[in-house]
C-alpha cells in the first residue's frame, strides 16, 4: 500500500533538490508525495541555517506537526514519521532531539541516501534517531538512478560545501568542505533528465564554479568546460549555474558565456558587500575593484550579460562610509535583480563573536535603501524589454485561465495568453507590459526571423 509523504522545504535551490532526491530514495519503501501533511505516514522538514529567522521557524513546524501526529495515533491510523533534515538539523541536531523528542529522525545533509535504514529504526523503535555524520561516501554515489522526473526546468546538483569560510557564513559547518562530482556522472543524469522531457538544467552547488573534476579525456576540467560538455547534449536547450564565488571565475567559465547559446545570459554574482574594509573582514578574498573588473570582462565577452547579487547590510563594524560604497558599487553595476540580508549572528562563525554589532535600526535603515536602490534597477532592467521579442520557456500554467507562465533567458517571470500545448515549450514572445517582479507578453506567431541569433531557440519557435 502506498504511504504519504510530506516534504517541506526552506532555503536554497540545493534544498529543492535535496527534497526531490529523498524523495526518490523513499519511493521504492512506498512512500508518494502529498500537498498536505494531514494524516501523512511521513513529513520531513528540509531545514535552512543560513540566518536566523530559519531555524525557529522549525521550532514552531514542528509544534504544530505534533498536534497532526498525535491525531494520527489516536485515530489508530498507524504512526507518523517526522524528521528534521537539511542544515538546521546538522547543526542543531542534538538541541532538536532535546527540545522535541518526538522527532523520530535527525539527520544532515550527507546522509539522506540511508533513509531507508533511518525509516527501519524509527519505525520500530521509540526516540529520535540521529544521523550528522559527514560520511566517507558520497550520498551521490547511492542514490537511485530512477529519479522521479522533474519537468522541463531541472536541477542537477555538481557540486557541494564550501572552503572560503567567510566569517559570517554556516555553509562551510553544515554541508562541510568542497566536493566536486565526477563529471561523467553528471553528463549520465543531464542526459537521463534531457530524455525524460527537461529543456533547461541548473546546475547547483554553494561554490558551483568551483567545480572541477577528471574529464572523459583524462585532463582536469572546470565548470566551463562542464558546460561546454552539457550544450552537446541533443534537446537541452538552456544551461544555469548558481551560486558563484567571484574568485572562481575563471577564463574558460567567462568564455563560455561568449560562445555557448544554451548557457543563459544571467549569473548570480554574489559580491556581498562595496567596501573592502567589510570585504577583509568578510574574508571574501577579493576587493571591490577586482568585483568591478570581473564585471567588466564579463560584460565584455557578452554584452547582454545581466547580474544579481546578494548583500548583507549591518556587518559587524560597517560604517555609513562602507554602505555608501555598497551604494556605489550597486550603482555602477547595475543589477537585473538582488537580495538584501540583515547580518545575522550565526553561532560558531566568527563574525558572531565581533563586539561591534551594528544595532538593528541601522541595519533596518540601510536595508530600506538599499533594497530600493535594487528595485528601481530591476524596474528599469524590466522596462527595458518592452517591445522586444524573446524565448521564453513556458513551465507553469498561470493563475487564471488561458495564461501560461514561463521564464526568461534572464529569469524574468514572464505570463501570457497561450494555448496549453506550449506548456513545456520554448516559445516567442512579445513584451508588452513590464512590472518590478514579472513581465506579461504575447505570443508571437508568424516570422520568428528575429531571433535567429540563437539557432536553439529558433529552431524550437518554428516547430
Ligand atoms: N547573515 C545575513 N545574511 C547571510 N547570508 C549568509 N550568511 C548570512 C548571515 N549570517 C547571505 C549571504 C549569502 C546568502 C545565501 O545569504 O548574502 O550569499
Ligand atoms: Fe558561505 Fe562564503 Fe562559502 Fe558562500 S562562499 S557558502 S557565503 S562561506
Amino acid at each position: 500500500m502506498s504511504k504519504k509523504l510530506f516534504i517541506k522545504t526552506w532555503g536554497c535551490q540545493m534544498n529543492v533538490y535535496d527534497s526531490a532526491r529523498m524523495a526518490d530514495v523513499l519511493a521504492p519503501l512506498g512512500y508518494r508525495p502529498v500537498d498536505e501533511p494531514d494524516g501523512a505516514d511521513m513529513v520531513i522538514l528540509n531545514t535552512c541555517h543560513i540566518r536566523e529567522k530559519a531555524a525557529d521557524k522549525v521550532f514552531s513546524e514542528l509544534g504544530r506537526l505534533r498536534i497532526l501526529k498525535d491525531e494520527k495515533a489516536s485515530a489508530d491510523d498507524g504512526k507518523m514519521i517526522l524528521a528534521v533534515a537539511g542544515c538546521v538539523a546538522q547543526a542543531e541536531g542534538e538541541e532538536i532531539v532535546a527540545r522535541a523528542p518526538y522527532v523520530d529522525m535527525v539527520f544532515g545533509p550527507q546522509t539522506y541516501h540511508t533513509l531507508p535504514e533511518m525509516v527501519a529504526k524509527a519505525s520500530r523503535a521509540a526516540g529520535s534517531v540521529l544521523n550528522t555524520d559527514f560520511p566517507a561516501e558520497s550520498k551521490f554515489d547511492f542514490l537511485p538512478e530512477e529519479a522521479t522526473s522533474q519537468g522541463v526546468s531541472a536541477f542537477l546538483a555538481v557540486q557541494e560545501g564550501c572552503d572560503k569560510f567567510c566569517t559570517f557564513c554556516v555553509v562551510p559547518y553544515t554541508r562541510g568542505s568542497e566536493f566536486s562530482r565526477p563529471a561523467d556522472q553528471i553528463l549520465v543524469e543531464a542526459k537521463r533528465l534531457v530524455a525524460s522531457g527537461t529543456r533547461e538544467i541548473s546546475l547547483l552547488g554553494q561554490n558551483v564554479n568551483a567545480w572541477h573534476g577528471d574529464g572523459p579525456d583524462g585532463s582536469t576540467w572546470g565548470l566551463g568546460r562542464l558546460i561546454r560538455s552539457l550544450a552537446e547534449i541533443d534537446g537541452l536547450a538552456r544551461i544555469r549555474y548558481t551560486t558563484s564565488h567571484p574568485r572562481d571565475m575563471d577564463d574558460e567559465l567567462i568564455r563560455a558565456h561568449a560562445d555557448v547559446p544554451q548557457l543563459m545570459p544571467y549569473l548570480h554574482l554574489p559580491v556581498q558587500s562595496g567596501s573592502d574594509r567589510i570585504l577583509a573582514a568578510m574574508n571574501r578574498k577579493h576587493s571591490a575593484d577586482d568585483y568591478r573588473r570581473l564585471v567588466d570582462r564579463l560584460r565584455g565577452v557578452n554584452p547582454d550579460l545581466a547580474l544579481s547579487s546578494d548583500f548583507i547590510v549591518g556587518f559587524p563594524g560597517e560604517s555609513d562610509a562602507d554602505f555608501a560604497a555598497t551604494l556605489k558599487l550597486v550603482t555602477e553595476v547595475g543589477y537585473a535583480q538582488s537580495y538584501c540580508f540583515k547580518y545575522s549572528p550565526r553561532p560558531g562563525t566568527p563574525a558572531a563573536l565581533e563586539s561591534a554589532q551594528v544595532p538593528e535600526d541601522v541595519k533596518e535603515a540601510r536595508l530600506q535603501a538599499l533594497q530600493q536602490l535594487i528595485g528601481a534597477q530591476q524596474v528599469a532592467f524590466n522596462q527595458g524589454f518592452v517591445g522586444r521579442t524573446m524565448p521564453i520557456l513556458f513551465d507553469r500554467k498561470g493563475r487564471r485561465p488561458g495564461q501560461l507562465l514561463g521564464r526568461s533567458p534572464w529569469m524574468q517571470s514572464v505570463h501570457a495568453e497561450a494555448n496549453e500545448r506550449l506548456l513545456n515549450s520554448i516559445v516567442e514572445v512579445r513584451i508588452d507590459d513590464a512590472r518590478p517582479n514579472s513581465l506579461a507578453g504575447s505570443v508571437v506567431t508568424g516570422d520568428y526571423a528575429s531571433t535567429a541569433h540563437n539557432p536553439v531557440h529558433a529552431l524550437e519557435a518554428r516547430a
